[in-house]
């Protein structure tokens, strides 16, 4: 499978670069809620992130009150199969990055043994309601070349914001992983490539997956799509292009997955970016293929919001093996005189009612 795959890749950069035995860090939790177990956690990352594993065993609890610190993980293992519960305290985590700072990391796997780690955003502290996810911390964010990191085997709840933010970074999968409840966006590319889900349940309010200008090499496999509530532009896949100048979007291939309720299966929406209302703008979507696609009554297949002066152009866009149900049909033609709606749909089978 995959992940063996890649645990090998590891072992080898394990033993490329580590002549030492792989160490052992097992987290102590101060088990009081008032109580940040983050120092411990960082402490033990330094000490046994390098090649080695930072454990936190099945049956503890751990106290979030401020980020965990990736960055000195090199081919470490961080397992958790106990539970690590973010603190309510908003007007901290209000003006954080996000609960754990992948940053710069290489090789690192973060995951728990047999699916029982859980990972409780606990939203903050806020009150649950929607925000701009811009504004909100992320549960993970991966940035500064973050390379070849796999997330697997672990549920996450109670996500207020992004649960996955990945920019600048290459090589990041994402397997294994349940949403219990729904987060504003589950995973959010921006400026990033090679970014693989498989066997995800993602549930949503905004989007599971979008997609930010220039990023490449997207991929769900055998994964779920739900999305619940009422938002008219909610999207499966988004590809969200902000076009301040030339943007684009390339080779996405979404497989064997299914999608389910208040959604547009494909979205792809145009914004026009600062300075750029003289028509300058150019958002490219290049290469996407949706194969083996099921819904179970969306909203709709596919939708175009498209900015006034942003030339949009997609194209090599292929929908094939779609089935299901649909509220509505979708519109495959551009709304704009002007812009490119290149895309086609076969072995196309889906029922609409309303
Ligand atoms: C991330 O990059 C910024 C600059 O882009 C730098 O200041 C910071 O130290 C980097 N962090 C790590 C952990 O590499
Ligand atoms: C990542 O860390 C390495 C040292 O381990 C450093 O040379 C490099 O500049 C860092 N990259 C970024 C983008 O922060
Ligand atoms: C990505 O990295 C480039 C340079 O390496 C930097 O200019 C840009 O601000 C970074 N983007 C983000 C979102 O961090
Ligand atoms: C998919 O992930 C779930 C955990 O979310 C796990 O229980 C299940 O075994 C995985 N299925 C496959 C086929 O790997
Ligand atoms: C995207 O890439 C193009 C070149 O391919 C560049 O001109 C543009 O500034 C980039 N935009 C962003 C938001 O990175
Ligand atoms: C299209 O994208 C797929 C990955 O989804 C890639 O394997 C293929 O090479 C791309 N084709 C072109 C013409 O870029
Ligand atoms: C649309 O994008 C494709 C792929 O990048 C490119 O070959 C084509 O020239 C573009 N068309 C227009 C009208 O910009
Ligand atoms: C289309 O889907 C319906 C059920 O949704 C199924 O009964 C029918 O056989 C399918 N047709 C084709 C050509 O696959």
């Amino acid at each position: 499978m995959r992940i063996s795959i890649l645990y090998s890749t590891l072992l080898a950069v394990a033993s490329a670069t580590g002549i030492r035995k792989r160490d052992i860090c097992i987290v102590d939790s101060l088990d009081d809620a008032s109580k940040d177990d983050v120092p411990a956690i960082n402490a033990a990352l330094k000490e046994c992130g390098d090649t080695g594993r930072v454990l936190f065993p099945l049956g503890k609890t751990y106290n979030i009150r401020s980020p965990i610190d990736l960055s000195p993980c090199r081919a470490c293992d961080f397992q958790i199969d106990g539970v690590l519960r973010v603190s309510s305290d908003w007007e901290y985590w209000k003006n954080q990055e996000a609960v754990f700072l992948v940053h710069n990391t290489t090789a690192a796997v973060i995951r728990s043994d047999g699916s029982t780690g859980l990972i409780d955003g606990n939203y903050y502290g806020f009150a649950r309601m929607q925000l701009d996810q811009l504004s909100t911390p992320k549960l993970f964010s991966f940035k500064n070349e973050s390379y070849v990191v796999l997330v697997s085997s672990l549920t996450v709840q109670n996500v207020l914001g992004s649960a996955f933010y990945v920019t600048n970074s290459t090589g990041i999968r994402i397997y294994d992983v349940n949403f219990a409840n729904n987060a504003a966006v589950g995973v959010d590319v921006d400026q990033a490539k090679h970014v693989y889900m498989y066997n995800v349940t993602l549930r949503a309010e905004n989007a599971c997956v979008r997609i930010r200008p220039n990023s490449s090499n997207v991929q769900v496999e055998q994964s779920e799509c739900h999305i619940a509530g009422n938002r008219n532009d909610a999207s499966g896949v988004e590809f969200y292009l902000l076009s301040s100048g030339y943007e684009w979007i390339r080779n996405i291939f979404v497989r064997q997955t299914k999608f389910a309720r208040q959604l547009n299966v494909v979205s792809v929406l145009t914004r026009e970016g600062n300075g750029h209302r003289d028509g300058q703008g150019v958002a490219e979507v290049f290469n996407a293929t949706f194969r083996d696609i099921q819904l179970d009554q969306v909203k709709r297949p596919a939708r175009l919001d498209e900015a006034p002066n942003v030339q949009m152009n997609v194209s090599r866009t292929v929908f094939q093996g779609w089935s299901g149900t649909s509220l509505q049909k979708t519109q495959f033609e551009c709304n704009n005189a002007g812009d490119m709606c290149n895309w086609e749909a076969d072995a196309w089978n889906i029922t609409y009612r309303s």
